[in-house]
């Protein structure tokens, strides 16, 4: 089959892991005999240096068009550190999801056994679990009306939702929990806030139409320290933007690094697939990042366009790189070898490529030479 497939590198180190993950989906291209015609797009820091616009016009129309959509990262140091200017590369993002409606953000904590050494929580607490976090992503707080008064004495950001924006993410979560462990957790803070209140009644409601899950409530503090507490009781965790953004990077905590998970952000027309990690400008061109996630978002795409052998394939090969560690710094120990953005990648096609084991030449590995005999 042939796929259009919008690429946005973005900024930091984004470029960088996006060229891994274009090779790892060559290599499925190459091997399960499809095509992917790639079309790349600017957005973020490297947009406005260009254009003046951290979502061009053109931007927008490629990922409209395209049949899914790849992620890097955004963000740069010369915003970070400057919080008053005003034209800044994540309201490119910001733009993006609200341009094409993706209302659901889906980022899956899974513990790879390798990883747990580098937790920093107890293994027995870790070891198993398996959540699905499902952040509602274009409304609320985010995308409220927002003031400073003239005298910048005050600022005001409004947080509403519509019954409809909150049924349509809570019906995913549910779908998402009947072919789980059939739970779904509502994280909110009821006891203050009226949209959490209109979300409490709104999911108590839909989740009566699907009667083989279990639906509970918790409020958004007693998660955050819940999840860190004893993460194997959540199955689907279902929030609203600004608490499903924080418990995300929370959970994130729990998987041993942030370099290996990644997200899905779907839409009723299109779906945007990107790591969590940032941009991380300090790493930027030094091939040094860790390029799992955004590996792993593409396998996140793939399962998206319905290729499920594909999608196993490319996770296949990221467990064995792990298993055998082949991975960048960020995962090593101070006095370890540690291969680079690129190599890794090249292993990971390679084993897409070639996936009987023994084909691997295992010495040649670490010489960064072709692991294939
Ligand atoms: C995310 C990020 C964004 C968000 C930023 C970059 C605006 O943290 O994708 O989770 O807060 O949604
Ligand atoms: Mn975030």
């Amino acid at each position: 089959m042939k796929y259009t497939i919008a690429v946005i590198p973005g900024d930091g180190i984004g470029p960088e892991v996006t060229t891994q993950a274009k090779k790892a989906l060559d290599a499925i291209a190459e091997t399960y005999d499809h095509i992917f015609l790639y079309k790349e797009a600017q957005m973020g820091a490297c947009a406005i240096e260009k254009t003046g616009d951290p979502l061009p016009v053109e931007t927008i129309e490629i990922c409209k068009k395209a049949d899914a959509i790849l992620f890097g990262a955004i963000g740069e140091l010369k915003y970070d550190n400057d919080p008053s200017l005003k034209v800044r590369p994540e309201q490119g993002l910001l733009r993006l999801r609200n341009e094409l409606e993706l209302f659901c953000n889906i980022t899956p904590i899974k513990i790879y056994p390798k990883l747990i050494k580098n937790a920093p929580l107890k293994k027995e607490i870790i070891a198993e679990t398996d959540i699905a976090i499902y952040r509602e992503l274009s409304a609320g707080i985010y995308f409220g009306k927002k003031e400073v008064s003239k005298d910048k004495k005050s600022a005001f950001d409004v947080c509403s939702y519509t019954v409809e924006e909150i049924s349509r993410v809570t019906h995913l979560a549910f779908k998402a929990a009947q072919e789980r462990k059939k739970k779904v957790t509502l994280v909110d803070k009821a006891n203050v806030l009226e949209t959490s209140r209109l979300w409490r009644k709104t999911v108590a409601k839909i989740g009566k139409q699907y009667k083989d899950v279990a639906l509970d409530f918790m409020l958004v503090d007693n998660a955050a320290m819940q999840i860190v507490l004893h993460p194997k009781q959540f199955d689907v965790i279902l929030s609203e933007n600004l608490f499903g953004d924080i418990i995300s990077d929370v959970a994130c905590v729990i998987g041993g690094s942030i370099g290996i998970l990644a997200s899905s952000s779907i839409g009723e027309k299109n779906a945007l697939f990107e790591p969590i990690h940032g941009s991380f400008p300090k790493a930027k061109g030094k091939d040094i990042a860790n390029p799992l996630a955004s590996i792993l978002s593409a396998a996140m795409l793939l399962e998206y366009l319905g290729l499920h052998d594909e999608a196993d394939a490319i996770q296949r090969a990221v467990e064995k790189s792990l298993d055998l560690g082949i991975t960048t710094q960020d995962l090593k120990g101070k006095n370890q070898y540690a291969a680079s953005t690129a190599k890794v990648g090249d292993f990971i096609a390679d084993y897409i490529a070639n996936q009987e084991d023994s084909n691997l030449n295992f010495t040649n590995i670490h010489m960064g030479q072709s692991t294939i005999i």
